[in-house]
């Protein structure tokens, strides 16, 4: 929470933009409430002028223990269909709307939860840092929650899925979150969907 009551990561903020700076100042933002059970910020990760940025949702149980954005079993989709697309990872700057994990305790595990509409907005100042210094081409757009970060709350993935749509001076493709690939009843069936639109993305490069 800042001085004047409101959630935002703004203050945070280091003067230098630049990956270090801005991975070193994000450990210690208190933004907004979920640092305060979460074990750690979970930081993007890629090199500065990677032509692909995918943003997820937020760090899962995996992420927040080991640090990394996409190490558990969503990471592993993702994975699969950045290979079988043709993006390789060293042209690919990976992050979360959100940055540290939200979750409820069941007992001892510890249970993803939705971030809310405040979060999301209190720490987009990072996400807009990012997108700034990394200057991608394609922004790959991982479920609602990066949605609404990005391109607005009546942005509907489902509907407006794998077309492409102008993000500032890249351009964005949106598709289903590699988790909801793991939970769909038809696995197959809404992975080959979430490979399409991720070869679009792929398509969408210009150099
Ligand atoms: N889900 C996300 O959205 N991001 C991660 O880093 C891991 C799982
Ligand atoms: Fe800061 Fe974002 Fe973490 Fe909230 S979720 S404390 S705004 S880094």
């Amino acid at each position: 929470m800042s001085k004047d009551g409101n959630n935002s990561a703004a203050e945070f903020l280091p003067d230098r933009l630049d990956l270090t700076s801005l991975r070193e100042a994000a450990a210690g933002c208190e933004g907004c409430d979920l640092y305060r059970a979460a074990t750690r910020t979970v930081f993007g990760e890629g090199p500065a002028g990677a032509a692909f940025m995918l943003v997820g949702e937020q760090p899962g149980d995996q992420e927040d223990l080991q640090g990394h954005p996409f190490v558990g079993p969503a990471g592993r989709v993702l994975d699969r269909g950045l290979a079988e697309a043709g993006i390789e990872r060293e042209d690919v700057y990976l992050t979360n709307a959100v940055k540290h994990f939200s979750f409820t305790r069941q007992g001892r595990r510890r249970i993803h939860q939705k971030p809310t509409a405040a979060e999301i907005g209190a720490c987009q100042p990072w996400l807009n840092a990012e997108l700034a210094v990394v200057e991608p081409q394609v922004v790959v757009v991982l479920g609602a929650t990066a949605a609404r970060a990005l391109l607005g709350r009546a942005f509907r993935v489902t509907r407006q899925r794998g077309a492409p749509v102008p993000l500032g001076e890249a351009t964005a493709v949106a598709t289903i979150h590699p988790s909801a690939v793991l939970r769909a009843p038809d696995r197959d069936a809404a992975y080959e969907g979430f490979l399409a639109d991720l070869k679009v993305a792929a398509g969408q490069r210009e150099r």
